[in-house]
């Protein structure tokens, strides 16, 4: 008998899948990356690495969890018994990643709160870094930041009780709640932001095509960088959810619906962040260019300037906090979920068990950055993550099943056995020749520019 776990219909799972897909890669990230490289332009790159790596990826490892029915680490070692390496080393990625996420998860929480009296005051950058997360002058350590601690703690309890729940009853429940939630109150955020004055502007300085960066490599990094972080691909994420999936279930049709539905949250935040940007740039005599940011900088500091600029801001500031907390909160139930799921299979114990142990042992690690020197720690491990981690998982995840073990045609068959639309040879050729190539170049830009 199989008594795995199990979504209870197709429409949790894909919410499930959206939920971790949308994150902050996609209000954060996204925009200031378009921006940077080329604008309007980028938007080629970008559908371009969307349909040669996304959406082919998304389609090996939904394929994947749905043939081995096992977490990362068991798929890799049924495909082949010497890969279950690169299924822990994905789950570690999303180990780590998990450490530092619930951290800017707990800011949001307290800048929601925040947002009804604007404690931030005229000046948001010093009051983010020396009021609120009393960033120590040196170092990555330094004393526990109490407003930091206590929603953190307060985001676990949640985190743990969700994944305690399960599949069905944690994961699928509370992604019909958030994500639904999300897309209304983003909606909202967006009509308000483009009816601002000088929303005009913004959009124009977000879509105004540069295309002579087209010509540049690092454009083109740039884009499948994006969109294997925003897709959550190669992070074990993506095969531990379609891993609980009921046997009949379409696979190519599903990654094609998630990924359509991330790039066009994607394109909508891009839309909102620079009209509320080009709205920031009119109120204070700047350039639109001088006000653009991403990451913490731009959620932290100068959106909470734009709010205070604002009609009706409490209201507004408290609506895009809370949509930062629920595009995180999905996200990090998404990467948790990979390493409970690990624990679990190999170690054959209960869900509860793996859940405190290893959301347990996540929760300890977190309150090193809940300390002065938080801000600083979380850049740097979190760029280690993203520009080596991620893109080796990738490199070995395609290189393994396309080179080494050749089943690519194999995962091929069993893909049209369940789906709609067909693939056809064009999929190998984007996962054992086209991915690969654009990883390993990937890396190698990385890595010279940090050794200049
Ligand atoms: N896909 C998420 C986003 O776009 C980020 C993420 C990456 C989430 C890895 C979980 C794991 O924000
Ligand atoms: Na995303």
């Amino acid at each position: 008998m199989d008594n795995r776990s199990q979504w209870g219909s197709r429409l949790g799972f894909l919410l499930a899948a959206m939920g971790s897909a949308i994150g902050l890669g996609n209000i954060w990230r996204f925009p200031a990356t378009a921006y940077e490289n080329g604008g309007g332009a980028f938007f080629l790159p970008y559908l371009f690495a969307l349909l040669t790596a996304g959406i082919p990826l998304l389609i090996m490892e939904y394929t994947i969890g749905h043939k081995y029915r096992s977490s990362a680490p068991r798929s890799f070692k049924r495909i082949s018994k010497g890969m279950e390496w690169i299924g822990w080393w994905q789950v570690i990625i999303s180990f780590v990643i998990s450490t530092y996420y619930p951290i800017i998860i707990a800011w949001a929480v307290m800048y929601a709160y925040f947002s009804f009296g604007q404690s931030w005051g005229d000046d948001a950058t010093s009051f983010f870094v020396g009021d609120f997360l009393q960033v120590a002058d040196a170092g990555t350590f330094g004393a526990i930041v109490p407003s930091v601690l206590f929603p953190l703690l307060g985001l676990w309890a949640v985190v743990f009780i969700i994944l305690g729940l399960g599949v069905k009853k944690g994961i699928e429940v509370a992604n019909k709640i958030f994500i639904p939630l999300l897309a209304i109150i983003f909606i909202i955020i967006v009509i308000r932001a483009v009816t601002l004055p000088g929303a005009v502007e913004g959009l124009n300085a977000f879509f105004a095509p540069d295309w002579s960066q087209i010509k540049d490599g690092s454009v083109w990094v740039a884009a499948y960088g994006q969109i294997f972080f925003s897709l959550s691909i190669a992070f074990a994420i993506m095969i531990t959810y379609s891993s609980y999936l009921p046997k009949k279930s379409d696979i190519t049709n599903n990654a094609f619906i998630t990924g359509l539905a991330n790039s066009s949250f994607e394109l909508l935040a891009g839309i909102g962040v620079f009209a509320a940007l080009g709205f920031m740039a009119s109120q204070t005599d700047q350039a639109v260019a001088d006000v653009v940011q991403g990451g913490v900088g731009l959620a932290f500091m100068v959106f909470p300037e734009i709010i205070s600029e604002m009609p009706a801001s409490g209201l507004f500031g408290f609506l895009f906090f809370a949509s930062l907390v629920l595009a995180g909160l999905s996200s990090m139930i998404s990467i948790s979920e990979t390493y409970i799921a690990g624990i679990q299979e190999k170690f054959n114990v209960s869900r509860r068990v793996s859940v405190t142990i290893g959301g347990g042992l996540a929760a300890i690690v977190s309150l090193f950055y809940a300390n002065q020197g938080g801000l600083n720690l979380l850049d740097t491990v979190d760029y280690f993550i993203n520009n080596y981690g991620v893109a080796l998982a990738g490199l070995f995840e395609v290189v393994a099943i396309a080179w080494f073990a050749r089943s690519l045609k194999d995962l091929q068959n069993y893909a049209n056995d369940v789906s709609d639309i067909r693939l056809g040879s064009w999929w190998r050729l984007c996962l054992g020749i086209i991915t690969p190539v654009v990883l390993g170049f990937m890396m190698l830009q990385n890595l010279l520019g940090d050794l200049k």
